[in-house]
């Protein structure tokens, strides 16, 4: 990019106000807006409620020109029993930003699940493919989309899969812990997907926004594996000496039905971005920002 296309794309994207700013994601963005030097704000619960329209006009001001929505309901088992809850911050906000950013000619990216699809494909989802969740979390989360789609606001529309960060509760996080803690660890091996950095995944994000990209985009990292393979390398890097064996989703029962085959097509972003990393080198360089003994 020129440096004179730099400067237009710099001052386009903020002021930005990233929602959700305390959560894995959230702490990513707002870490790559410093980084940018981008002007922002990162908002979370108590002081900004994006389930209530008066707290979302009162905080995000008409000089906003990217609202970056990291919130969401995402405990995906607790959304089995309570996904009237999960509705109102899946959907029905998500809805609320897109009207507030068509209201001051701001820029949404919105955040979405591989959870959408209904895991019986055997080749990767491309964006446009059917929607047709399997569990609570998903139906949410595709109201929230149809919402965005309905507004008429200028929005990105990016689904991701199997979240990770150096940072925040997730499965990176665990699996580190326990193969440390553990002699022997069964791990799903019949649920396939795309592991995805969070750094990098905000990076990709704030690109596809300078470009100039707008709708659905999918982005994952590189490559695509089972839970069980994904602990697999975690305990290699961490160098834990755990026996991890592989099991099946009947094996370890959960409230929410997951896909089985859960890989997004990230073809269309990498013909805008060029390849995404392998999950194998992201997940090294996010351990490699840890202090492993200290998890
Ligand atoms: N994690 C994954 O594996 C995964 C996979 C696919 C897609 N995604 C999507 O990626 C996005 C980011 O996920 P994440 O894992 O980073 O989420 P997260 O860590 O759970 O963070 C969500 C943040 O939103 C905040 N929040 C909750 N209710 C709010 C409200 N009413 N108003 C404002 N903020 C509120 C939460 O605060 P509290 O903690 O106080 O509730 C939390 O800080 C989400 O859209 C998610 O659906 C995630």
């Amino acid at each position: 990019m020129s440096d004179e296309a730099d400067q237009s794309v710099g001052r386009s994207v903020g002021p930005a106000v990233v929602v959700g700013a305390l959560g894995m994601l959230g702490r990513a963005w707002r870490e790559l807006l410093q980084k940018r030097d981008i002007g922002h704000a990162g908002l979370d619960l108590p002081t900004l409620d994006i389930t209530d329209p008066q707290s979302i006009a009162e905080h995000i001001g008409k000089d906003v020109r990217t609202v970056v929505n990291c919130a969401a309901f995402t405990d995906v088992d607790g959304c089995e029993d309570q996904e009237p809850t999960a509705y109102k911050l899946n959907a029905q906000a998500a809805g609320y930003l897109a009207d507030h950013c068509k209201t001051i000619g701001a820029t949404l990216i919105h955040y979405s699940t591989d959870y959408v699809f209904d895991g019986k494909a055997d080749t990767p989802y491309p964006t446009d493919h059917p929607r047709d969740p399997v569990n609570a979390y998903g139906r949410t989360k595709l109201q929230g989309e149809q919402l965005i789609e309905a507004s008429g606001c200028d929005y990105i529309l990016i689904r991701t899969s199997w979240l990770y960060a150096p940072w925040a509760r997730n499965f990176v996080i665990s699996m580190i812990r326990l193969t440390r803690e553990r002699d022997e660890l069964n791990v799903v091996d019949d649920q396939r997907g795309r592991p995805t950095s969070a750094q990098h995944l905000a990076a990709s994000s704030l690109f596809l926004l300078e470009k100039g990209e707008r709708g659905a985009f999918h982005v994952t990292d590189g490559g695509e594996c089972s839970w069980y393979e994904f602990t697999c390398e975690i305990k290699r890097l961490a160098e834990n000496t755990c026996d991890v064996k592989p099991c099946t989703s009947e094996e370890f029962k959960r409230p929410a039905p997951r896909p089985a085959y859960s890989v997004l097509d990230i073809s269309k972003t990498e013909s805008v971005l060029g390849p995404m990393p392998d999950w194998k080198h992201n997940l090294a360089e996010v351990l490699g920002q840890m202090e492993l003994q200290s998890i």
